[in-house]
C-alpha cells in the first residue's frame, strides 16, 4: 500500500481533531450578525484580554482580518508601509487597494523585520495636495515568507515609539503570533501593546479549520464589524467554527513547541542553518525549486515553492517527528 504523503506544504493542511470535532458539534450557538452567538462573544473576549485590547471581532479568514484591519486605520487615498513580501503585501491579492482605495510603499529585509532607518525614510507626512500620506505601519509576526521570523518584541517597542512620534499607527499581522509567543516566552499581551490593531489566525499552526480575529478598541471593532457585513462575512451562528477555534486556542497552543523542535530536524537535513529556524517554517534557496518539489513529491513528502528559486516547509500538528524525521531523509537526499 502506498504510504501517505507528509505534508510541508503549509501548517494550514491540519484536520480537525476529534477533541475538536466533539467541541464544534456541541457549542452553544446564536445569531452572531445580531450578536448573539455565546461561543463567538465569549472567544472574543478571551482573545481581546490576552492581547490587552479592549474588544475583537471573529473572522472567516486571516485576510479579511487584515483587510478590516487596515482599513481601519488607513483612509482611502492614504498609505500603509509595510514589508516587501509581507503577506498584506504579496498574497492578499491587492485587497487592501481594490477595496479599500490604500496605497502601500514597502522595504526590504531578507528576514522580514522592522527596519526602522528606512521607514522612517519612507515615511510621508501631511502634505496636502503633493504627497499620499502614511497613516499606518504594518509588520508580521512572524513573517511568513521570511521563513517564520521572529520579529524581536525590542524592535516592535522602538517601532511603537517611532510610529508614536509621528502620529502612525501600527498594524500587526499576528497570524502565527502563537507561534512567536510560544518561541521566545513573550507575554501575548506585550505583542498586543505594540499595534493599534492586530490579526490572529486559529487555522494555522493552531490547527483549527476556520476562524481569524482582529482585536483592538472597541470603536475599531464597531466600525469592522459593519465593514465585515458590508463585505458579506456577516456570519450566523458561526460559534460551530468559534469552538474549534477556542478547542485549538486551549488545547494546541503549547505543542507549537513541538512543530518548532521538527522544522529544526528539517532545517539541518536542508543544510539551513537550524539557528536560523526561529518557528515551525523553514524557506531552501534552490535554483531549480520547482523541479525539487516535483521531485520530493515523487518520493512522498510534499513541500511548496513561494518563488522561483525558494522552497518552503512548514511543520503543524499533523507532521510527528517520526515523520519529520523521515521528510528530513527525503529532501536530504534531494
Ligand atoms: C502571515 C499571514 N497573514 C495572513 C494570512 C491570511 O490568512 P487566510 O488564509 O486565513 O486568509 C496568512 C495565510 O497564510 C498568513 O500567512
Amino acid at each position: 500500500m502506498a504510504r501517505v504523503p507528509i505534508d510541508l506544504r503549509s501548517d494550514t493542511l491540519t484536520q480537525p481533531t476529534d477533541g475538536m470535532r466533539k467541541a464544534m458539534a456541541t457549542a452553544e450557538v446564536g445569531d452572531d450578525v445580531y450578536g448573539e452567538d455565546p461561543t463567538v462573544l465569549a472567544l472574543q473576549e478571551r482573545v481581546a484580554g490576552l492581547f490587552g485590547h479592549e474588544a475583537a471581532l471573529f473572522t472567516p479568514t486571516g485576510s479579511l482580518a487584515n483587510l478590516l484591519a487596515v482599513r481601519s486605520l488607513v483612509a482611502p487615498g492614504q498609505e500603509v508601509l509595510c514589508e516587501s513580501s509581507a503577506h498584506v503585501a504579496r498574497a492578499e491579492l491587492g485587497a487592501h487597494g481594490a477595496v479599500s482605495g490604500v496605497t502601500m510603499r514597502t522595504w526590504t529585509s531578507p528576514r522580514g523585520q522592522v527596519d526602522l532607518a528606512a521607514i522612517s525614510d519612507l515615511f510621508a507626512p501631511d502634505m496636502g495636495p503633493f504627497f499620499v500620506r502614511t497613516t499606518a505601519v504594518s509588520v508580521e509576526n512572524t513573517h511568513n515568507f521570511a521563513g517564520g521570523a521572529i520579529l524581536p518584541l525590542a524592535d516592535l517597542e522602538a517601532l511603537r515609539s517611532w510610529t508614536s512620534s509621528v502620529s502612525v499607527a501600527v498594524h500587526l499581522d499576528g497570524a502565527r503570533i502563537w507561534n512567536a509567543h510560544v518561541a521566545t516566552g513573550t507575554p501575548l499581551a506585550s505583542y498586543g501593546a505594540q499595534a493599534d490593531v492586530l490579526c490572529v489566525c486559529f487555522s494555522k499552526g493552531l490547527g483549527a479549520p476556520v476562524g481569524s480575529m482582529l482585536v483592538g478598541s472597541e470603536a475599531a471593532m464597531t466600525e469592522a464589524r459593519v465593514w465585515r457585513k458590508r463585505l458579506g462575512a456577516g456570519m450566523r451562528q458561526v460559534g460551530i467554527v468559534a469552538a474549534g477555534a477556542a478547542y485549538a486556542l486551549e488545547h494546541h497552543l503549547e505543542r507549537l513547541a513541538e512543530d518548532h523542535q521538527h522544522a529544526r530536524v528539517l532545517a539541518e537535513a536542508c543544510g539551513v542553518d537550524p539557528a536560523g529556524v526561529d518557528t515551525n517554517i523553514v524557506v531552501v534557496h534552490r535554483p531549480d525549486a520547482g523541479a525539487f518539489v516535483a521531485a520530493a513529491r515523487d518520493q512522498g513528502v510534499l513541500v511548496s515553492a513561494v518563488g522561483p528559486r525558494t522552497v518552503r516547509a512548514v511543520t503543524h500538528l499533523g507532521v510527528s517527528l517520526a515523520d519529520a524525521r523521515r521528510a528530513a531523509e527525503v529532501l536530504a537526499a534531494l
